[in-house]
């Protein structure tokens, strides 16, 4: 289906994607310490149907077969991240060691199969004790974040291709800080803004500690949605959302200032530290999932919007609007408002989540990520028409994976994981994927 309409330019990069916490498992193995989203999951009604990650997919002891299952895929490369609690059990001081030869062990299985490793240093496994000394809420953080970049890039700076510091910090702030849906659990609301730029201040931070040690590729991986105004009165609502939950993290990074909206819930001082957060980039990574809608708040709403359902599209199985061409509006938004500011960008997660069984024939037949991806990749060719400079894609995800607040329902992988069992099935859009990337010239 659509294989053959689907060429990008020579050299593009191919990938898939996944996080540690959600495929690990094995979370009390080889001295590994208590993360944020450990103690989350230990906490009843924080996540559906009482789930936890103790094993999740097991990648721990099945790592060899996933970077097989990658290998026959034939992605060019696997973007993963260290888990912080393994390499520093309490969040500082001296690396543990098994946590260090764990990533040995992947890394050499990847070089040995030829795919190029992109590592996250922190994909939300905060270790706990630095939530007990303040989380992202204390500028320390972002210190002890730059100490575990060091140690990261000492150790694995010649196998590592490219390196991302943080994923998504605008859902740590708003669904760790301000609403409280994701660890460590907090409802804060705007009083959240502060952990954006302490965020931020570890990204810089580690920027420079990455590359004193020998990295060679550094970027960061931001999450952007399209923001629609529900009625054109909603306009400034709408720009007001925008500002929340993509300005606030790429401008820092890209243009060494934050938007105007919302600054006065920033830590006093943090003019001081933007040269920093501004440290120049080797790419821009965005996660592209769907657009929001906002429109003015109602009366007694803390908030200055109000989100609104995107209508008129089809819909994932965990209730995500399904829009492809957001993607392509984004990226040329992205160019128009950074314009030379703009890195090379790489999708570093675009995928969608379904309800994905095994067929009494034994295949996984998910004709809908099929559709999905297949018509986000149509979407992202018409943005590199349209002059995005746009070097690689990452599917989310590898394996069905822990989606955090939701538990094990919705199915991210193009391989099917039987969670009784950890038996691993790759599905139809695997098979699909694997022949869009060999009809690739
Ligand atoms: C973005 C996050 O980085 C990832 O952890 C999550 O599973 C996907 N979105 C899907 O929701």
């Amino acid at each position: 289906m659509l294989v053959d309409s689907l060429q990008f330019p020579p050299g593009f990069r191919w990938g898939v994607a996944t996080s540690a916490f959600q495929i690990e498992g094995a979370t009390r193995a080889g001295g590994r310490g208590p993360s944020i989203w450990d103690t989350f999951t230990a906490t009843p009604g924080r996540v559906a149907g009482g789930a936890h990650a103790d094993v999740a997919t097991d990648h721990f002891h099945r790592y060899a077969e996933d970077v097989r299952l990658m290998a026959d895929l034939g992605v060019d490369e696997y973007r993963f991240s260290f888990a912080w609690p393994r390499i520093q059990p309490t969040g500082k001081g001296i690396p543990n060691g098994d946590g260090l030869a764990f990533y040995d062990r992947l890394l050499d299985e990847l070089h040995a199969a030829g795919i190029e490793p992109v590592g996250t240093l922190y994909h939300w496994d905060l270790p706990q004790p630095l939530e007990d000394a303040g989380g992202w809420l204390a500028r320390d953080t972002a210190a002890r974040f730059a100490e575990y970049a060091a140690i990261l890039a000492e150790r694995f700076a010649d196998r590592v291709a490219r390196w991302i510091p943080l994923n998504e910090p605008m859902v740590t702030t708003v669904y760790g800080y301000a609403i409280g849906e994701y660890a460590p659990g907090k409802a804060l609301l705007l009083g959240a803004l502060p952990t954006a730029h302490f965020q931020h201040l570890a990204h810089g931070l580690a920027v420079r500690a990455l590359r004193a040690a020998g990295a060679r590729c550094v970027g960061t991986a931001n999450h952007h949605s399209p923001v629609w105004p529900a009625t054109e009165a909603d306009r400034p609502a709408a720009d007001r959302l925008d500002a929340l939950v993509n300005r606030l993290y790429a401008d820092p990074v890209l243009l060494g200032s934050y938007p105007d909206e919302f600054t006065e819930h920033l830590p006093a001082g943090f003019a001081d530290d933007l040269p920093t957060i501004a440290e120049p980039l080797d790419f821009y990574g965005v996660n592209y999932y769907e657009p929001q809608v906002a429109a003015s708040p109602g009366a007694g709403n803390p908030l200055p919007f109000e989100l609104r359902p995107v209508e008129g599209h089809p819909m994932t199985g965990n209730g995500s609007p399904i829009v492809p061409d957001g993607l392509r509006e984004l990226l040329v938004s992205l160019r128009e408002r950074y314009g030379a500011a703009l890195p090379p960008v790489y999708i570093t997660e675009n995928g969608c989540g379904f309800a994905d069984e095994v067929a009494p024939d034994g295949g996984v037949h998910d004709h809908a990520r099929i559709d999905f991806l297949a018509t986000h990749l149509r979407a992202l060719r018409e943005a590199l028409d349209a002059g995005a400079d746009v070097r690689g894609y990452y599917v989310w995800s590898l394996l069905d994976n822990f989606e955090w607040s939701k538990g094990y329902a919705p199915r991210f992988g193009l391989v099917h994981v039987d969670y009784a069992t950890l038996r691993r099935t790759p599905k139809d859009s695997y098979h699909w994927f694997r022949d869009v990337l060999r009809a690739q010239a």
